[in-house]
């Protein structure tokens, strides 16, 4: 399977590479080459290049023009890993060169966008994999066995999560978008440009949440939100997708309520936990101190209490869950015994386009979890509860507008 690497930045270079060397050490997708990579920074595409070579022994030809990349090289699949504003617009490349994709998070910076990219891939009848690692981590999979399929918890009721780390405030210094204006070049603070990335923290490390809290609690159906950026200067507008602040309270169609609530721009004492309940008791995050509560879920450590004071570990919880599984199903969650996330999303797309399966998480998942930091965006704009259905099929979307003016599809 020749596999083409499109951005070659921080994830890509520092995750999917040896993700895939993990893969691969495990006896896992060892049919799988990195043939080529691109970047629009040559050096970024070289690096990538040069690690490939030392780790798989082969090195993949470089490009810095991606289009130049579809035309000249024979692939099967690409892994786009570039700024958020880019993921539908190379996908849609790639779906149209005839090609599999898997694109990092979030998904795309709007509805359009991502409705345009799962159409291509449809047209194309190609996967569309979301790389969404989080949920894939054995801490998350025990807590998502032990609410929905062991259903330890009862019925999901609520969830409290806080996440405040202070420290100098870093909201980001977003340029407002020229409405109308062209497609502009990719700065090298892409993430401060509203156009590239959709927003700040809540559509960034925010989607991890998103997808976590969809797959614990499951489908939400309204949202409201407070957003703010603190700073030396005061709180600036909390519209623009440049939030250090966030409170955000969750309504699900199962009727569970949830509260995040989280800050990076707050001065003075920190504090952060997470704690889901249920009818029958309550399951801890008990790594709070080491992770980003709101973002990282169960990564290091958590208890689930029962009704009656019962205590189980979530190292025992693991435990149970992988008791419960078939062989089938646990080569299918850890392949060859790999617990690394991004092994595990990328030999999921692997497996994906082998057996003609869908991917875990597709693109009908993508929008589905982006429509949520996008509702949380829409209701601190209009000051309103904002329920999500509107906002997937796009009959809600003022925040949306002044980012879709600039891609058009
Ligand atoms: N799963 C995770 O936990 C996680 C963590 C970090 C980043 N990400 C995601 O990965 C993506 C990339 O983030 P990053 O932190 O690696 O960013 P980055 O800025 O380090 O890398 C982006 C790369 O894309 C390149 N690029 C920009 N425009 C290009 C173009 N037109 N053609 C070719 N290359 C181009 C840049 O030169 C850069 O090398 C983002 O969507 C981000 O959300 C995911």
């Amino acid at each position: 399977m020749k596999l083409g690497l499109i951005g070659c930045g921080g994830i890509a270079r520092n995750r999917h590479l040896p993700a895939l060397e993990r893969l691969q050490s495990a006896n896992r997708d060892r049919d799988v080459e990195i043939t080529a990579v691109a970047d629009a920074v040559l050096v970024n595409a070289e690096i990538a290049a040069d690690w490939a070579a030392e780790h798989f022994g082969q090195r993949p030809r470089v490009f810095i023009d991606y289009h130049q990349m579809l035309n000249d090289v024979s692939l099967d699949a690409v892994d786009i890993c570039l700024p958020h504003g880019l993921h539908h617009v190379a996908g849609i490349d790639a779906f149209r060169a005839g090609l599999h994709v898997v694109l990092e998070k979030p998904f795309t910076v709007t509805m359009k966008t991502g409705q345009a990219l799962v159409a291509a891939s449809k047209t194309a009848h190609k996967v569309l994999a979301l790389a969404v690692p989080m949920r894939r981590l054995p801490g998350q999979r025990a807590a998502a066995w032990a609410i929905n399929q062991a259903r330890l918890l009862g019925t999901p009721w609520a969830f409290f999560c806080h996440d405040v780390r202070p420290r100098p405030a870093t909201q980001r210094p977003s340029a407002s978008p020229t409405p109308g204006g062209e497609r502009r070049p990719i700065r090298e603070n892409w993430r401060a440009d509203r156009v590239m990335s959709g927003g700040a923290m809540v559509v960034d490390s925010g989607f991890h949440f998103m997808d976590s809290i969809r797959m614990l609690f499951g489908e939400v159906d309204q949202v409201y939100a407070e957003l703010r950026g603190f700073g030396p200067d005061g709180a600036v507008s909390v519209h623009e997708g440049r939030e250090n602040t966030a409170i955000v309270t969750f309504t699900f169609e199962n009727g569970a309520i949830g509260s995040w609530t989280w800050s990076a721009g707050l001065v003075g004492q920190g504090a952060a936990s997470l704690v889901l309940y249920g009818s029958e008791g309550s399951l801890e995050d008990t790594g709070t101190h080491s992770q980003y509560a709101v973002y990282h879920l169960f990564m290091n450590g958590g208890e689930l209490t029962t009704r009656s004071g019962e205590k189980i570990s979530l190292d025992e919880l693991k435990e149970r869950h992988l008791a419960s599984l078939s062989e089938a199903e646990k080569e299918n969650l850890f392949p060859g015994g790999v617990t690394d996330e991004f092994a595990i999303e990328l030999h999921d797309f692997f497996e994906a386009i082998r057996s003609g399966r869908r991917p875990e998480v597709d693109g009908e998942d993508g929008l589905r979890t982006l429509a949520l930091p996008l509702a949380v965006y829409e209701s601190a704009y209009t000051k309103q509860a904002v329920k999500i259905a509107p906002i997937l099929n796009r009959e809600t979307h003022v925040y949306q507008d002044i980012i879709d003016m600039h891609w058009p599809v």
